[in-house]
């Protein structure tokens, strides 16, 4: 492929843009890719090449790129204005909708990103507990903001070990103090968390954890696990929020708690719920959100649930929810192809791999491990220089993934799109 308009766009770009999200250097690639537009789950760059798109927009693309019916809609919507400001009628059909599909939505907020979604869950739940400390997992990441802003992928030899590992800011700039608040724990190790809380119970408001770790090799949490989880949080007055920006209507209607049978007193959703158009949103318990709702907890935000991400969000919702979740059983079937195209290649040529994940997310690793059940045993088992290599050659063999092992899939890939990518990941496994 060549790609030399990609190349000159990308030292221009250095001239006006302070570092830039571009998919090859995510991947430290050789050379970021511009993607001059997408249709379906296909994007092609600057040059004119064509890719089969798995990194779907970081998430948000489960209609692939510029879905007509999606596009459509927000066009027709929007004909009656942009934001107003107050309550228009499609954030409450909206609501009623979530209600019905959502389990712990008893009353849902809208913001316009998944930071901000989890800034207002803590916000809440702290108001609501009167307690300060929050339990995060290792490799678990819940946006930028400093309140949370630590590190999803500590390195190994800071101090602290496995059972308390330190909290490290994920950048400079952070506020000073904010690690006072975060307790950071391995997570799928029950026996750890229950200690914690016995030494800690007065304190700890908050534990807010992704219901499937997508931010690390996709990792299932252990059978029981959440279910415990829940119980220590009902017995000490702790707020559990589940983090589903990931898999919130993308793994379900309802999300990890409807596949996972757990519900959380409040839960935070992006990405997925709009196609691609920005909106987030918080879902809990009544008791809970009617703190923002009575004004004991303040939430602004001009541009929330302007019209034209309710107006996605109602079509996304609709899709979704259509011909008996004809969409899902779509993603469903060919995720687990293309994870069981992946474990043949991996048998045939002896490159032991772990392909792990629900399906409409999964990760891709090169590992002798034979298991992974968290940051811990992820960072001390991949090979992620291998990975690298792997996921430039299947850029250059016209595949677009995550530099993190992870796929997503959408609605609008096809059983050729699978088998063209497990032809081109063949050619590249053998070939490492
Ligand atoms: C689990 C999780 N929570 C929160 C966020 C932050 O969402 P946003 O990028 O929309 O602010 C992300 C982003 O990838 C995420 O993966």
């Amino acid at each position: 492929m060549s790609v030399e308009k990609s190349k000159k766009l990308f030292e221009q770009s250095k001239k006006s843009l302070a570092g830039g999200v571009s998919s090859a250097a995510r991947a430290k690639g050789p050379f970021p890719i511009f993607f001059e537009k997408g249709k379906g789950p296909y994007l092609y760059d600057v040059d004119g090449n064509k890719y089969i798109d798995y990194y779907l927009g970081s998430g948000p693309d489960i209609f692939g790129h510029a879905p007509d019916f999606l596009n459509d809609a927000v066009i027709k919507d929007m004909q009656k204005g942009q934001v107003f400001g107050a309550q228009h009628p499609s954030e409450i059909t909206i609501s009623e909708k979530i209600q019905s599909i959502v389990p712990c939505a008893e009353l849902v907020r809208y913001a316009s990103s998944g930071t901000e979604a989890v800034q207002l869950a803590i916000r809440v739940a702290r108001a609501y507990t009167k307690k300060n400390k929050i339990i995060k997992f290792e490799g678990h990441y819940h946006g930028w903001m400093d309140s949370i802003g630590y590190i999803p992928n500590p390195s190994l030899n800071q101090p602290g070990g496995d059972e308390s590992p330190p909290a490290v800011p994920i950048s400079e700039g952070i506020a000073k103090g904010t690690e006072e608040e975060i307790i950071l724990l391995p997570w799928n190790n029950i026996e750890i968390l229950k200690e914690c809380i016995k030494k800690n119970a007065d304190n700890i408001g908050v534990i807010i954890t992704e219901a499937i770790l997508c931010n690390t090799n996709t990792i299932m949490p252990k059978p029981g696990y959440l279910e415990e989880m829940r119980e220590l949080c009902n017995d000490n007055n702790i707020v559990l929020i589940f983090d589903e920006v990931i898999t919130g209507f993308r793994v379900a209607l309802g999300g990890a708690q409807e596949l996972l049978g757990v519900t959380p007193d409040l839960a935070t959703f992006a990405k997925a719920m709009a196609g691609g158009y920005p909106i987030s949103m918080v879902a809990g318990k009544k008791e809970i959100m009617s703190l923002i709702g009575d004004g004991s907890v303040f939430h602004g935000g001009t541009l929330n649930s302007n019209v034209m991400s309710v107006s996605a969000t109602e079509a996304a919702l609709n899709k979704l929810s259509a011909n008996d979740g004809a969409v899902y059983k779509h993603i469903y079937e060919l995720s687990n192809e293309l994870m069981e195209g992946f474990r043949k290649i991996s048998i045939k040529y002896e490159v032991p791999m772990i392909i792990q994940g629900p399906g409409p997310t999964f990760s891709v690793s090169f590992t002798d491990a034979e298991e992974i059940t968290d940051y811990r045993s992820h960072i001390q088992n991949i090979d992620s220089s291998k990975y690298k290599k792997y996921c430039e050659k299947m850029l250059e063999n016209g595949v677009h993934i995550w530099p993190d092992g992870r796929y997503y899939v959408s609605s609008e890939h096809t059983k050729e799109d699978i088998l063209k990518t497990l032809e081109a990941a063949d050619k590249v496994i053998g070939s490492l």
